[in-house]
């Protein structure tokens, strides 16, 4: 017994098999900052998202975010979806991602998103959805 808990305490633990928090404020590759809260017990959590971008004029406001997570606590690299609602525009966004944890131990949450528009017909439902990928990496 002795032997096995020298051996746990002495062999390092893989980086890459660290469990991935969400709570903390990540940032994105155009700049967008996000704050997650902690998720509870249920696996929702919610947050808000500076986005550094968008697609009208108005001025960026800081938005809340609302999402769940897959497996709270259990899973290691945990899929989870959030969508934000923004506070100047009329736009929603909806985000669906996995948390992974390099070799390093640097966690990097892998996203996609879809950003449907507001369109005063369903003619132009064709030109109201934009879609794209996104990786956050924590800043704290
Ligand atoms: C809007 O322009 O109507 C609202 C802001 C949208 C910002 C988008 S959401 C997907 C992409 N990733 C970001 O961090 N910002 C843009």
């Amino acid at each position: 017994c002795c032997l096995l808990l020298a051996l746990t305490l002495l062999v390092p633990r893989d980086a890459a098999s660290r469990k991935c928090d969400l709570q903390g404020l990540w940032r994105n590759e155009l700049g967008s900052n996000m704050t997650v809260l902690a998720t509870n017990t249920a696996g929702t959590f919610s947050g808000s998202y500076h986005t550094a971008v968008a697609a009208t004029n108005k001025q960026i406001l800081v938005s809340p975010l609302q999402g769940v997570q897959q497996h709270p606590g259990a899973k290691r690299h945990p899929t989870f979806g959030f969508t934000v609602q923004w506070q100047f525009s009329d736009s929603t966004t909806a985000f669906v991602g996995q948390c992974f944890v390099d070799h390093r131990g640097k966690e990097m949450l892998e996203t996609m998103w879809l950003l449907r528009e507001e369109v005063l017909s369903h003619k132009d439902t064709w030109k109201a959805t934009r879609v794209g990928t996104s990786i956050f990496t924590r800043v704290k």
